[in-house]
């Protein structure tokens, strides 16, 4: 099975159909969340956000109105396809894992792409990233779509986005976990793709994504030097009357944590 590292099709030679895959809407919920975080949780007004991992930019194109976005993904081809959408914003190629950009931010944010990390090793290397891109009282957020405590094996399907040009995506998916003993899980997706010319091509790829336990997102977010601020690291989002109080969609988990002043 290929891995993140070997670089994945959806993220490659697929990322075209990005939009439709993973239709901009289905993200629309989850951002007014994530941008009242923002403008709710810092200790400092937020204006400048990095966004690791950022894909095809529609975390970013929902975010974009309310803040300066700088946007970086390992992926040429998927950043391609986020500065067709997110042309204002400042696009880069490079790893979450080693990227140093000798500046600091009012937030970093790690949305889906956290997935794909897969090793504790790996997981302590992006949260001393986002450590040295946050500025002091800055926030950081990570949004992985598992966490190890929670998980339990899923079947479902998605797509469906229409981007004008005639044609149309779906896929279906199985995440399961074949080793409990270790903090990733397997997605095996089916893509079916219709052409413009009504040609449907069917392809398979088996993800590799990180389900990591709450105790080890809290043991290397304190290791790193971040501090628990108002919902602490683990904190599960709408959890507390706060949380629900805050207009949008909270994601299933969510990992907050404030750098030191
Ligand atoms: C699910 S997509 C992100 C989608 C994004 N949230 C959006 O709004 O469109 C995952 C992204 O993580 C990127 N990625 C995976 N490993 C990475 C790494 N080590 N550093 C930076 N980006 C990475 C992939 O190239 C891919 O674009």
């Amino acid at each position: 099975m290929p891995s993140a590292d070997d670089g994945y099709r959806l993220y490659s030679d697929l990322a075209d159909w990005w939009p439709l895959i993973s239709p901009l809407d289905e993200y629309a919920e989850e951002a007014v969340y994530l941008a009242a975080i923002l403008s709710s949780t810092a200790a400092v007004p937020v204006h400048e956000v990095l966004d690791l991992g950022s894909g095809g930019g529609h975390i970013a194109r929902h975010l974009k109105d309310k803040f300066r976005l700088t946007l970086v993904d390992i992926s040429d081809d998927m950043l391609a396809v986020s500065r067709r959408l997110n042309p204002e914003c400042r696009h880069l190629c490079g790893d979450m894992r080693t990227i140093r950009l000798g500046r600091t931010f009012d937030a970093v944010l790690i949305h889906d792409a956290i997935d794909y990390i897969v090793t504790q090793n790996d997981l302590a290397r992006v949260i001393a990233t986002v450590h040295d891109h946050c500025r002091p009282d800055g926030i950081a957020i990570f949004v992985p779509d598992y966490v190890k405590d929670d998980f339990r094996e899923l079947a479902g399907s998605g797509g469906g986005g229409d981007d004008g040009t005639g044609r149309h995506a779906m896929f279906r998916e199985r995440t399961w976990d074949p080793d409990p003993a270790d903090d990733w899980v397997q997605a095996d997706y089916e893509f079916i793709l219709r052409k413009a010319d009504n040609s449907v091509e069917v392809i398979r790829e088996s993800h590799r994504l990180g389900a990591f336990s709450r105790d080890v997102w809290q043991r290397l977010l304190s290791n790193a030097g971040f501090v628990a601020g108002s919902g602490s690291p683990g904190a599960v989002p709408g959890a507390d009357s706060a949380d629900r109080a805050l207009p949008g969609r909270p994601p299933t988990n969510m990992f907050l944590a404030h750098r030191r002043p």
